[in-house]
């Protein structure tokens, strides 16, 4: 038994034979209800690492994994991805690349849709996550209508209805202006007093003020970073 909620252990990654390693012996321990920051250079491996940590690596994409990655005291290898879609929520870049719907209350409604919850829990939990973010007042409109801000906020919604345990943001701010960053920003604060395991990768020091700890992907290898914060 491990006492993390989320435990890489030695693992490297290529995406194929002929490739580099992108992942090389990455050594990632986070505790339950910890916000981490990952940092590195475009190209450096942060996305790969948590689609590898989410499953869509090799689920979805394919690749060669060395090492574990054990989430829960469990190794995911044995998981399918519907399963990890109740433990795990990853937001992108591009809200527009993840929003499928024209009405945000069916975006929330298709992940546990998806994994059969019943009627009624799924009105709940839309309840539930709309209150908690207060936005309540979105949940009839048009994603497509909304400010960058608001759209990853239904974005953010649409991973937790679930109610995942891990949050993962993948640069979720860099495409929104300064107001859609402060919503996102407070949104993530309260997500993380609420208990909830948050990973964000980000280029913007500023968004990681809640972070308890901060990593820097460079060369494959993943290290603590100690830099001073702007
Ligand atoms: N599906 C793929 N197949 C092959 N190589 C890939 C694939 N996706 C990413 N790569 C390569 O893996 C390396 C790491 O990419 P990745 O997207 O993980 O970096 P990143 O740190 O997230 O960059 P950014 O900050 O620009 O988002 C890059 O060299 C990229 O070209
Ligand atoms: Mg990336």
């Amino acid at each position: 038994m491990t006492e993390y909620i989320i435990e890489t252990r030695n693992l490297s990654f290529r995406y194929n034979e002929a490739s580099p390693f992108i992942l090389k012996d990455v050594n990632l321990k986070i505790s339950r209800g910890e916000a981490i920051g990952i940092v590195g250079l475009s190209g450096s491996g942060k996305s790969t690492l948590i689609n590898v940590i989410n499953g869509i690596i090799p689920k979805r994409i394919n690749g060669i994994i060395e090492g574990d990655v054990i989430i829960n005291n469990e190794n995911i290898n044995s998981k399918e991805l519907h399963e990890l879609v109740t433990t795990i929520g990853t937001v992108f870049q591009d809200p527009d690349c993840q929003i499928l719907f024209s009405c945000a209350e069916d975006e929330m409604a298709f992940a546990p849709e998806n994994l059969c919850f019943e009627r009624l829990e799924i009105f709940d939990r839309i309840e539930e996550v709309c209150s908690f973010l207060d936005i309540g007042r979105l949940r009839d409109k048009n994603p497509n209508n909304m400010s960058g801000g608001e759209k990853q906020l239904i974005a953010i919604a649409s991973v937790l209805t679930p109610d995942v345990d891990i949050l993962i943001l993948d640069e979720c701010m860099s495409q929104i202006d300064e107001r859609g960053k402060v919503l996102i920003r407070n949104t993530v604060k309260k997500l993380k007093e609420q208990g909830k395991t948050i990973i964000m990768i980000e280029h913007d020091f500023s968004n990681l003020k809640i972070a308890d700890n901060i990593y820097l992907l460079n060369s494959g290898k993943l290290s603590e970073f100690n830099g001073e914060l702007k």
